[in-house]
């Protein structure tokens, strides 16, 4: 497509081409309908595939692989020698990113989208300007879908400078592993990363500003994570503030002070700010439409991922909720569904993942959640201790909680932390979607040996009757 001083029109324009955007792209293709996918960068996959989940979970493998091969000595694997290639392992990550971008970009192009590169402003609530690589040009849309994602969160005195004082895009790209790492923030990024690093050889301090570190998981499940991050030498402060900065000869000097009111001054060669992300709709002109956010800046949407201006739709971390490419993707599909009449609407069950060691997911409610809203609950408890494919893989750090109506048997939540708790999240996402019972999950018979028999011991126990674990019968 050519934007030139001439109006193009399309039917439907996709402004941003991250996991919410281009997947809302193709189905609206799919559906046999004009779309025009809009992106500032030259690729698809927005913040998630260029400079998020993929890149980090790439040097997460890195860091990982480096721990277990000094784990593997136990298992009688000697290497000699043995040292990180941190450019290479910088490549290998690039070559993943551009591998998947470039592939969805060629899907997106199979399946007839148009890709139009630039950035999108509004000039009426039907109309685009769009700034590309040649110059601006008009866009004139019958329907639009804003999928323009989120930025890291700023902190005031701790201005991103790309280098010293690094967000979690410029996390991911340096040239050399920090001798020492503050990460402000306990939160999904800072877990992550900080241990990743710390893995990495760095001296890593997280300050987390609350009492506890991922706000709003269930304390159990943060016991073996923290038992973890202990092991990796990573210093925990909680209560605690970083107050300012000052760079130094060899990095920074930083000011932080915790709850008792106690201050210190402490030398880092780099920060990563990771205290969350807020929705971008920078230079978008919403009032143009007018479009009103929220008072934190989110566009409000209905469960057909609809604005209140009927034929403008919002999807992803623009338009709230839980900030997860999934979450986004699946907003993608409804948009594009309900944009070519279906009757779709947003309401799934969510499964959070954090990519930390030992890795940590849940989907529906934690047991206190549940206990809040007055549901009686009955739960169950299998470690991966007990497992034998989470012993012959040594990875024996965990257990999975199910938490299940007393009533009737329904599984309400799932908590997992353990080994491959992103994948194993999925079967009991299936089951609370389907409205599955503590039963159903018994009567599956799970392959053996494997990790999913770990789900299959903590619904046992659900059930009152384990068998790889010993449990008295309740009377
Ligand atoms: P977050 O919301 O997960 O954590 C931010 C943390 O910073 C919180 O614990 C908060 O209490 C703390 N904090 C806030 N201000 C502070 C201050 N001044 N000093 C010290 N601590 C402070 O945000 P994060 O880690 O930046 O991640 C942003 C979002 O990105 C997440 O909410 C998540 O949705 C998404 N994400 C998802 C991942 C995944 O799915 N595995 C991985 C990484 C990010």
């Amino acid at each position: 497509m050519v934007v030139g001083d001439l109006a193009e029109s399309t039917e439907i324009a996709v402004i941003g081409a991250g996991p919410g955007g281009y997947v809302a792209a193709i189905r609206l293709a799919q559906l046999g309908k004009d779309v025009t996918l809009i992106s500032d960068d030259p690729l698809p996959g927005g913040t998630c595939l260029l400079r998020g989940c993929i890149p980090s979970k790439a040097l997460i493998e890195v860091a990982s692989l480096w721990t277990h091969l000094h784990q593997a000595q136990e298992l009688g694997l000697r290497f000699e020698n043995a040292r990180i290639e941190w450019g290479s392992a910088q490549s290998w990550k690039n070559e993943v990113v551009k591998k998947l971008a470039q592939g969805t970009a060629l899907l997106v192009k199979q399946y007839g989208a148009k890709w139009l590169e630039g950035r999108a402003r509004f000039l009426s609530p039907h109309s685009l300007q769009v700034q590309g690589p040649r110059g601006p040009g008009e866009l004139r849309f019958e329907q639009a879908i804003i999928a323009t994602g989120s930025a890291p969160r700023p902190l005031k005195g701790f201005e991103f400078d790309g280098k010293h004082i690094l967000s979690s895009t410029e996390a991911l790209t340096l040239e050399e592993i920090p001798e020492s790492l503050l990460v402000i923030g306990g939160g999904y990024i800072g877990l992550e990363l900080g241990q990743a690093y710390a893995r990495l050889g760095s001296r890593v301090t997280v300050a987390e500003a609350t009492a506890t570190l991922l706000p709003g998981v269930d304390a159990d499940l943060l016991r073996p994570l923290a038992r973890s991050l202990k092991g990796a030498n990573i210093e925990i402060l909680l209560e605690a503030r970083a107050t300012e900065a000052e760079t130094t000869k060899s990095g920074l000097r930083v000011g932080i002070e915790t709850a008792k009111g106690e201050k210190s001054l402490r030398e880092f060669s780099k920060i990563l700010v990771a205290v969350g992300r807020v929705p971008f709709t920078l230079g978008l002109d919403l009032e143009k439409l007018p479009l009103a956010t929220d008072e934190r800046g989110f566009i409000t949407v209905n469960e057909r991922c609809q604005t209140h201006i009927e034929h403008i739709f919002a999807i992803g971390d623009v338009a709230g909720g839980m900030m997860l490419a999934h979450k986004a993707s699946r907003e993608g599909i409804v948009a594009a569904e309900v944009i070519a009449g279906h009757a779709a609407a947003f309401d799934n069950q969510v499964p959070a993942v954090i990519f930390t060691d030992p890795e940590i997911a849940y989907v529906g409610l934690f047991e206190e959640q549940a206990v809040e809203r007055g549901i009686e609950v009955k739960t169950g408890m299998f470690p991966f201790a007990a497992n034998g494919r989470a012993l012959t893989l040594n990875q024996k750090e965990g257990f999975i909680k199910v938490v299940a109506e007393q009533s009737t048997g329904r599984v309400l939540g799932v908590q997992i932390v353990g080994p491959h708790a992103s994948d194993l999240i999925s079967e009991v996402t299936l089951g609370i979607e389907m409205g599955a019972m503590a039963e159903d999950f018994d009567l599956t018979i799970h392959p053996h040996p494997s990790l999913s028999e770990v789900l299959h011991g903590a619904v046992e126990s659900v059930l009152g009757m384990p068998i790889h674990r010993f449990q008295k019968k309740q009377k």
